[in-house]
């Protein structure tokens, strides 16, 4: 399964995602990290674990289409099969979401449909929500609301502050990420086949 990952930030989840398919619990290459802040953990991250990476910088970009169009560009260019946004902090527009039908993949650290947007884990602990978890979804042009392929809920204690909730969030999107990625993979040989 040839992938496209993008990412923004730290990068955890593009590291989770390599580590698996290194350890065989995802059946999956990785053909290109696209990554729109220079110098990014993410960056340095694919660096050092030998994936190859582009920065597609924002700023450079005249609007989120244009930016879009690199992204479409560029992964075309690697003949990826499906890409995984890891982290993007960018709306992303139907330019892309129209050149991977049901091939383009988020995570988003709620139990979507609850706490979509920024900052998803001070909305749970602001709502005093006794669970939360994370979501692993297909991506629509509203933000955080394609349908869902998989969630994992973690337990909200009354000594977390968002540091730690944040924590046992991550630790267990580590884990779905790739799990979900292997199914939708699964998903997308069928669907060829048939
Ligand atoms: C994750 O919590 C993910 O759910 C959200 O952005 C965060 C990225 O973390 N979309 P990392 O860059 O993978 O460490």
């Amino acid at each position: 399964l040839n992938l496209g990952v993008m990412a923004s930030g730290n990068g955890s989840n593009f590291e989770a995602l390599v580590k698996a398919i290194q350890n065989s619990q995802l059946d999956a290459y990785i053909s290109i990290l696209v990554v729109n802040n220079p110098n990014c953990e993410a960056s340095l991250r694919a660096k050092r674990l030998g994936v190859p990476c582009v920065i597609h910088d924002h700023r450079e970009f005249s609007s989120r289409e244009e930016l879009d169009k690199a992204l479409v560009k560029t992964f075309t260019n690697h003949a990826v099969e499906g890409v995984v946004m890891a982290g993007w902090m960018r709306i992303v527009t139907p330019i892309l979401i129209a050149a991977f039908p049901n091939r383009l993949i988020n995570i988003h650290p709620s139990l979507l449909p609850s706490f979509r947007g920024l900052d998803a884990v001070g909305q749970a602990l602001k709502a005093r929500v006794a669970i939360s978890g994370c979501s692993v979804h297909l991506v629509t042009p509203q933000v955080d609301d394609g349908p869902v392929l998989a969630q994992a809920a973690v337990p909200v204690l009354s000594s977390d502050d968002h540091q730690s909730l944040s924590k046992r969030i991550q630790r267990m999107e580590h884990q779905l990420l790739p799990l979900s990625v292997a199914l939708a993979g699964q998903n997308w040989r069928n669907a060829a086949q048939n």
